[in-house]
C-alpha cells in the first residue's frame, strides 16, 4: 500500500499552474460508450500533474499507460512495471484533470492469475487514484475476467492486438494479424472481450483490415493506434507525438519537436551560466 497522501483534487495553492484549469463536469464512462460510431474519441498518455493539466482541456480519455515503463523509468519494457508505480501516476493525472476521464493501466501479473485477483488490484487501483476505469490487455482467455470486474462496479477497457506485456511471448512489437488464422484470433478476441462488457477497446498495431472489421462488428468505441482512422477514437503516447523521442514507430506523427526545442534552450543556459550572463540583474535579490 502507498504511503503517500491520497488527495483527489489539485492543491492550487501549492500548484505552479497558472491559471488553474477550471472545474468542468467530467466525462463518463457510460457516455463514451454512447460516442460508439459518432465524433471520433480522443485519447492521449498521461503520466503527471503537469502534462495531465495542458493535455485535459483536448482529450475525452487521458490514459495512465504502463507505457510509464520506457517513457519515465527507462526500463526496456512494460513487464516490470508495478502496481505502486500505476496508483501513484495515476493519481497525479487524476488530480491534474477536470474534463477527461481517466484510464490506468493495470500492471503485469496483476489480473492474469484469476478474476478475483484482478478485481482486488483494480479496486486498489480504482480507490487510490480516482480514476474512472482501468484497461487490461488480452483476449478470449480474458473475457471471464472483464466480466467479473464489469459486473462488480469496474469499468474496463479492452487492449487487443499487439499486446506489448506479452513481449516475452511475441518476441517483439510487430505488427499483428499478418496471417488469415492470426487475423481471425484478433478479431474473435475483440468480440469476446466486448461481449463481456469492456466499455472501450484499444486495437493496436494491426493491419487496417482486422481494425475495421472490428469496429464494425462490436457495439463499444474501438481506439486505435497503428490501426486504422476508422476506429471510433485514436491514442498515442504523448512524448512520442511530442517528438520527446528520436525513434519513433511508424503509425506516430511527430506533431512537435520537442526534444530539438528543450535541448536548444538547455544549450543556451549552459552558454550563459558559462558565460556568467545569467543571472542577469532582473533575476537577483539586490540587498
Ligand atoms: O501503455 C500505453 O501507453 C498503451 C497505449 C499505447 C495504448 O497501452
Amino acid at each position: 500500500m502507498s504511503t503517500l497522501p491520497k488527495t483527489l483534487t489539485l492543491d492550487t495553492s501549492t500548484s505552479r499552474a497558472n491559471p488553474t484549469p477550471q472545474p468542468m463536469k467530467r466525462l463518463t464512462v457510460p457516455r463514451i460508450r454512447q460516442r460508439k460510431g459518432g465524433e471520433p474519441l480522443v485519447m492521449l498518455t498521461a503520466y503527471t500533474v503537469r502534462q495531465a493539466q495542458l493535455l485535459d482541456p483536448h482529450c475525452d480519455m487521458l490514459l495512465v499507460g504502463d507505457s510509464l515503463a520506457q517513457v519515465i523509468y527507462g526500463l526496456p519494457h512494460t513487464v516490470g512495471v508495478t502496481m505502486e508505480m500505476m496508483a501513484l501516476h495515476g493519481a497525479a493525472v487524476v488530480r491534474g484533470s477536470y474534463h477527461a476521464a481517466v484510464i490506468v493501466d493495470m500492471p503485469f501479473g496483476s489480473y492474469e492469475g484469476s478474476p478475483e485477483q484482478a478485481f482486488d488490484n483494480a479496486a486498489r487501483l480504482l480507490k487510490e487514484t480516482g480514476a474512472a476505469a482501468v484497461k487490461v490487455e488480452g483476449g478470449r482467455v480474458l473475457a471471464p475476467t472483464i466480466e467479473f470486474l464489469t459486473q462488480r462496479g469496474i469499468p474496463v477497457m479492452g487492449h487487443v492486438g499487439l499486446t506489448p506485456q506479452a513481449v516475452n511471448i511475441l518476441g517483439g512489437y510487430g505488427v499483428r494479424g499478418k496471417s488469415e488464422e492470426e487475423a481471425r484470433a484478433i478479431v474473435d478476441d475483440a468480440v469476446a472481450v466486448a461481449q463481456a462488457g469492456a466499455f472501450s477497446i484499444v486495437i493496436e498495431g494491426v493491419l487496417e483490415s482486422i481494425a475495421i472489421e472490428i469496429t464494425g462488428k462490436v457495439a463499444c468505441p474501438t481506439i486505435g493506434i497503428g490501426a486504422s482512422a476508422q476506429c471510433d477514437g485514436q491514442v498515442l503516447v504523448t512524448d512520442d507525438m511530442l517528438g520527446m523521442f528520436e525513434r519513433v514507430p511508424k503509425f506516430v506523427k511527430r506533431y512537435q519537436d520537442m526534444s530539438g526545442v528543450i535541448s536548444g534552450a538547455v544549450k543556451e543556459y549552459a552558454d550563459q551560466v558559462r558565460s556568467r550572463s545569467f543571472p542577469t540583474p532582473d533575476q537577483i535579490y539586490a540587498g
